[in-house]
């Protein structure tokens, strides 16, 4: 089992998204295993992007991403780095493949509605950011099978 970062950004919960695409996340196999809504400050955000500091869209992105909640949710399945990524489809939603979240759901390249980890150290990373080790609630095999 792997576990990943998804962030479900402040465009998703505007536009009323959130059940949408958490429905798409579980119907991929997905299991959800800890989740929040929060309202990222400047320091957060820049802190969580801080890979990002200096390229020309920072700015425009800790704008956005402060601007209103978020939910920041740890998925769990195998390849859940991989998946996950394949579900969003394309950063820039004009290049997403059709099916995929972005596809369906984004409008520019900025308002992208989702964020995944993007390789198995940054997971780690990103789930440490938001999450304690308690929080993480693994998923009992016999409470699937019912
Ligand atoms: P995300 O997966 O959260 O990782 C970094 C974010 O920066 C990305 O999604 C986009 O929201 C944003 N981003 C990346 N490239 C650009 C760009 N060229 N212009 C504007 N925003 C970008």
């Amino acid at each position: 089992m792997e576990r990943t970062l998804a962030i479900l950004k402040p465009d998703c919960l505007q536009k009323k998204l959130v059940g949408a695409v958490l429905s798409r996340i579980e119907q991929a196999g997905f299991s959800i295993i800890a989740a929040r809504i929060l309202h990222l400050t400047p320091t957060q955000a820049e802190a969580f992007y801080s890979v990002h500091l200096g390229k020309p869209f920072y700015p425009g992105l800790i704008e956005f991403m402060t601007q209103g909640p978020c939910m920041v949710a740890v998925l769990e399945k195998d390849n859940a780095i991989s998946d996950y990524r394949a579900l969003m489809g394309n950063t820039d939603p004009a290049l997403a493949a059709p099916g995929t979240i972005r596809h369906e759901y984004a409008t520019t390249i900025r308002y992208n509605i989702v964020h995944g980890s993007d390789s198995h150290e940054n997971a780690g990373r990103e789930i440490a950011f938001f999450f304690s080790e308690s929080e993480l609630c693994l998923t009992s095999p016999a409470a699937a099978k019912k």
